[in-house]
């Protein structure tokens, strides 16, 4: 479904992605775990459109979107939480959840509503609340059912887990493994090693913009541990 070639992001004289391959088939989840500065997020924001590749291939479904902007890539099903707990703070956690459905009908958006809100209970209980009223755990959570309440094909988490208590680290596994049982394809970044070898399926070590290590969770897992502590 997602298929990089070679990718290479520089920011002036920084080589923040180094000629990175890798795939991402429906109903797989990827893992892409580095420590501060490997080149995950600026990977992740190429795959969106939020930075510009200066060399190699970005394939969705088979077609190079490389000159396709952001929200072309959105509707074309590509799903996206950034880094951070990003929700808009005086809108309604309701509101923030659906911002991500607007391409859908109205009966379509009240389905994906109620749907995050079995996954997530607390979103139904905070619905009208402002969402910069939250915790920030909670936060993160809105973010990451904005980011699925689109129907994505293909979901873009980056550092889903940075900060969070174990609690909602759980409530986050339990929705990604529900989109690996519908097809959805889903390429997460992480410093966490330990929860997120539990719910992807492959992973790869990045580190100075470049692929060190790659394998099914269970092979990458001592190299996906060392590197947490770097
Ligand atoms: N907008 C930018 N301008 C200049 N340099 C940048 C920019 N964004 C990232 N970099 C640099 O690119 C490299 C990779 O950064 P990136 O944010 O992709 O790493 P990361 O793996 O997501 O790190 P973190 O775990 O801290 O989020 C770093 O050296 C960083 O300083
Ligand atoms: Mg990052």
């Amino acid at each position: 479904m997602l298929s990089i070639e070679d990718l290479h992001v520089a920011y002036g004289g920084t080589r923040a992605v180094d000629g990175v391959t890798l795939q991402v088939e429906a109903g797989q989840t990827v893992l892409l775990i580095g420590a501060n500065g490997a080149g995950k997020s600026s990977l992740i924001n190429s795959v969106i459109g939020l930075v510009r590749h200066s060399r190699g291939r970005i394939r969705f479904d088979g077609r190079d979107i490389s000159a396709m902007p952001s929200d072309a890539r959105a509707r074309a099903g590509i799903g996206y939480s950034p880094e951070g707990r990003r929700v808009f703070a005086a809108m309604s956690v309701k509101d923030n959840v659906l911002a991500g459905a607007a391409r859908l009908s109205a009966r379509e958006q009240a389905a994906r509503w109620d749907r995050m809100v079995a996954s997530f209970r607390f979103l139904g209980e905070r619905q009208s609340q402002p969402a910069g009223e939250l915790s920030g755990g909670q936060q993160q959570l809105v973010a990451i059912a904005r980011a699925m309440g689109g129907a994505p094909r293909l979901l873009l988490l980056d550092e889903p887990f940075l900060g969070l208590a174990p609690v909602w680290i759980q409530q986050i596994s339990a929705a990604v493994r529900q989109m690996q049982d519908e097809g959805i394809a889903v390429l997460m970044t992480e410093q966490m090693a330990r929860p997120a070898l539990k719910i992807a399926h492959y992973g790869h070590v990045m580190r100075s913009g470049q692929i060190r290590r790659s394998g099914l969770t269970s092979e990458i897992r001592g190299a996906a541990l060392a590197e947490e502590y770097l």
